[in-house]
């Protein structure tokens, strides 16, 4: 297939991107024709290296053959058929093969195309689990500071995203959040996990008091904060949230849209960090970012509660067109070989070390206020030009850019998560560049 090239701005017009101004993208657009590996190719030829992953997403790298090939052969033989009262194999096969990796006692998914509709739809199934059980009062979500869950009415009514919320309102009501559990004179530099902040779970037990927890049906979390800043959650944590919940009857939701198939160095942060939730929600790296795909795992004791009625009753009445789609579902068993057979999320956990020490050496540049890294992620926060909020980091991010590397900014923080199959050396350029940025900034 050939597509027309751009020739001129108005081209452009027609597109309204996605979390862009618009406008200033199209006076000097970047244009991406090519990826291989951990490279993109732009429009003018440049080899650019990817620090983000696509958009946390592309865990083995660009362009991996079996999964291409995959998405090729299954378009050839069966390009669609639904998930309502019908199926096809590889979308049970996935199913199988996705629970097998995920935590014991995770048994059950539900398919859908992004990771916003994974926590809509883990929000709905929280809520229809304790109305199945007798328990339909219980439908406030607690969720927490900085959180990113997705675009979704669902999603943006747990965000802790001030700036995603402002235009958007009313939300969902019966929403709170809890303290994100950081503090910068306490936690500032940690490596990995910060020490301090699980005290911070215990705004739960405050919540719990003030609405009895016979109104709340879930916390949402995610295991490392990504979007939001990448803040990894503090040692023991998500232990006493899991507690707290159990002791309450509320379920636990992970959202594991980053965090998930490798990024933090195994499969899940769940298996990273040893707390198993009641619901799981993924997307992104389940299909390497080929295929949209979103999934929502559910507990034995969740999916069961489903399970009670006549049987010929419909379990639940949620679902997408686009449920477990054969292209998708190719590309998630090829995915999961790829991950298998390259040996993927050990490469992340082997690279950790390197890539904490390249990162926490930033520290010494004077415009770097705090690093935080997990796995192969990292944020590093910068002190902002006065009154100019964000300026600093997109000069960075820009020189970065003319340099062959590409990273993302987050207000004042540059972001990275890089395909997992980072080498050593590649490591090394990314935070060498960004050292140069930083001191021309100064
Ligand atoms: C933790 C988390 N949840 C949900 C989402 C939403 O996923 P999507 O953009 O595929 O809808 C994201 C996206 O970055 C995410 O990071």
């Amino acid at each position: 297939m050939t597509t027309r090239p751009i020739a001129n701005r108005n081209d452009l017009e027609a597109f309204w991107m996605p979390f862009t101004p618009n406008r200033r993208f199209k006076n000097n657009p970047r244009l991406y024709t090519g990826a291989s590996g951990m490279y993109y190719k732009t429009s003018d030829g440049k080899n650019i290296l990817d620090g983000m992953a696509g958009l946390w997403c592309v865990n083995a790298g660009h362009g991996q053959p079996e999964i291409t090939q995959a998405i090729q052969k299954q378009a050839a033989e069966l390009d669609f058929v639904s998930s309502f009262q019908m199926g096809h194999p590889a979308a049970f096969e996935l199913a199988d093969r996705l629970t097998e990796l995920a935590p014991d006692g995770i048994d059950h998914v539900f398919f859908s195309n992004s990771g916003s509709e994974a926590v809509d739809t883990a929000l709905k199934i929280a809520r229809a689990y304790h109305r199945a059980r007798g328990e339909g009062e219980r439908t406030r979500f607690i969720s927490r500071e900085r959180a990113y869950h997705g675009m979704g009415w669902g999603g943006l009514s747990v965000s802790g995203i001030g700036r995603h919320r402002r235009d958007f309102g009313p939300f969902l009501p019966g929403v709170d959040h809890l303290p994100l559990g950081y503090d910068r004179a306490i936690s500032g530099f940690s490596r990995g996990q910060p020490k301090q902040g699980a005290e911070s779970a215990d705004a739960l037990l405050s919540l719990i008091q003030l609405h009895d927890a016979s109104t709340i049906a879930a916390v949402i979390v995610e295991p490392v904060t990504g979007s939001g800043g990448v803040h990894p959650a503090p040692v023991g944590y998500l232990n006493r949230l899991r507690e707290i919940c159990d002791q309450h009857g509320i379920l636990l939701i992970f959202d594991e849209v980053i965090t998930g198939f490798g990024r933090i160095g195994a499969a899940f942060g769940a298996e990273r960090f040893g707390v198993t939730p009641d619901i799981m929600t993924c997307a992104k790296g389940m299909t390497n970012g080929a295929v949209p795909m979103g999934a929502t795992f559910v507990s034995a004791d969740v999916y069961e509660a489903f399970q009670k009625g006549p049987e010929e009753q419909i379990d639940i009445f949620h679902g997408y067109t686009y449920s477990a789609h054969p292209l998708a579902c190719a590309a998630g068993l090829a995915t999961l070989n790829v991950y298998r057979d390259q040996n993927i999320f050990a490469r992340a956990a082997q690279s950790e070390a390197l890539w904490e020490e390249q990162a926490h050496s930033l520290r010494a540049s004077d415009a770097v206020i705090d690093i935080r890294n997990i796995g192969l992620l990292a944020a590093v926060d910068l002190m902002p030009h006065a009154d100019k909020p964000g300026a600093r980091a997109a000069e960075c991010v820009d020189y970065c850019y003319s340099k062959g590397l590409l990273v993302r900014l987050s207000g004042d923080s540059i972001v990275l998560s890089p395909p997992l199959i980072i080498s050593s050396d590649e490591i090394n350029f990314v935070f060498d560049t960004l050292r140069q940025s930083l001191a021309l900034t100064a």
